[in-house]
């Protein structure tokens, strides 16, 4: 029996997914990152879904892909059901990865300074020279004073944002061909844009994940991504800038058990405290 094609039956949904996302958004409660006693927030819940909802798509995409094939790679598939197979699983997720994309961006319209946290200064190659030498015993690096985000993170986020709007818009154009009849040339450019993204995809993807959750030094982001804290001492260390700006802005609260010291009472523990950090 021939497979059915959801690209083809269910064309709307990934048209859906994206306002799905946008939606979301617009009904989550973002909160601010905080020191909490021994702890920092640093990823609040609406960071952490769209973050693995896109990361997930982002791996299954790429699998999936990369067995159909691309313009300058052989496919592992062999047969028409077991091709309209994979592409089933490169439409579902396809669906989380733009409901995990769009979440994201309407997240970011929302809070635009997060997105500059993002963006690489004009200190970025002298700290990750310094960053790097520094780990790996380099007499003349020091370990700079790091912002939240890694200079070095900040640089591969320019890497994910195109291969991520690359293979979104054509694979959008990809979609739409199912539906409406394209010109040749035009969809000719359009595979390989999508082709080219996907290789770039996977470049960010490997680096990613090697410093990001394989380099034991990371761990303990890679668990904040999931709880939403990181310990002090360790955001102290590695991102100093970023724990003296909280202190600075007065982003501190006490714990349950300096309250009960105090009878109650918020502790001031760093100069200019606000009360109310959460903002929507
Ligand atoms: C990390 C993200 C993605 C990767 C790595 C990826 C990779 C690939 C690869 C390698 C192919 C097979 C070669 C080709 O036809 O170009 C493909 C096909 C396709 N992709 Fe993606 N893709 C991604 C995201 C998306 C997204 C977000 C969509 C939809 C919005 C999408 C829709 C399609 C479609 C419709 C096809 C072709 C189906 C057909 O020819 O009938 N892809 N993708
Ligand atoms: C399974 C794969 C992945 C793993 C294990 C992973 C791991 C992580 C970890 C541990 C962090 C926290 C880093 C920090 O706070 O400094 C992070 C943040 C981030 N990752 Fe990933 N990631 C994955 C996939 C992806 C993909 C595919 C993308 C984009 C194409 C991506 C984009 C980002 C961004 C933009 C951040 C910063 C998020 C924020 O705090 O707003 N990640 N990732």
């Amino acid at each position: 029996m021939q497979e059915t094609l959801l690209f083809d039956q269910f064309t709307w949904l990934v048209f859906a997914a994206p306002f799905l996302g946008l939606l979301v958004a617009g009904l989550s409660k973002r909160q601010d990152p905080v020191i909490r006693g021994k702890r920092v927030l640093r990823h609040d819940a609406p960071a952490r879904v769209s973050h693995w909802t896109h990361a997930v798509g982002t791996a299954l995409l790429l699998v999936s892909g990369i067995i159909l094939g691309t313009r300058f790679s052989p496919s592992f598939v062999t047969g028409d059901d077991a091709a309209a197979t994979w592409f089933n699983v490169h439409f579902v997720f396809a669906l989380l990865f733009l409901f995990g994309t769009f979440y994201w961006l309407g997240n970011t319209i929302i809070s635009r300074w997060r997105f500059r946290e993002h963006m690489p200064t004009k200190n970025a190659i002298t700290y990750t020279l310094n960053h790097y030498g520094s780990l790996l015993g380099v007499k003349k690096c020091t370990y700079p004073k790091e912002a939240k985000y890694f200079e070095s993170e900040r640089m591969a986020f320019i890497l994910a944002i195109i291969a991520t709007v690359a293979v979104l818009v054509s694979g959008l154009l990809k979609v739409l061909a199912h539906a409406l009849l394209l010109p040749e040339g035009f969809m000719n450019v359009v595979t390989w844009t999508h082709d080219i993204s996907a290789a770039l995809m996977l470049l960010f993807f490997l680096a990613h994940v090697f410093f990001g959750a394989v380099l034991p030094v990371s761990w303990k982001t890679l668990k904040s991504m999931f709880t939403g804290y990181v310990p002090l001492e360790h955001a102290r260390h590695e991102h100093s800038a970023w724990i003296e700006e909280l202190e600075g802005k007065g982003a501190v609260e006490a714990t349950a058990a300096e309250k009960d010291e105090t009878g109650g009472q918020s502790v001031p523990l760093a100069a200019g405290r606000k009360e109310g950090i959460e903002h929507v």
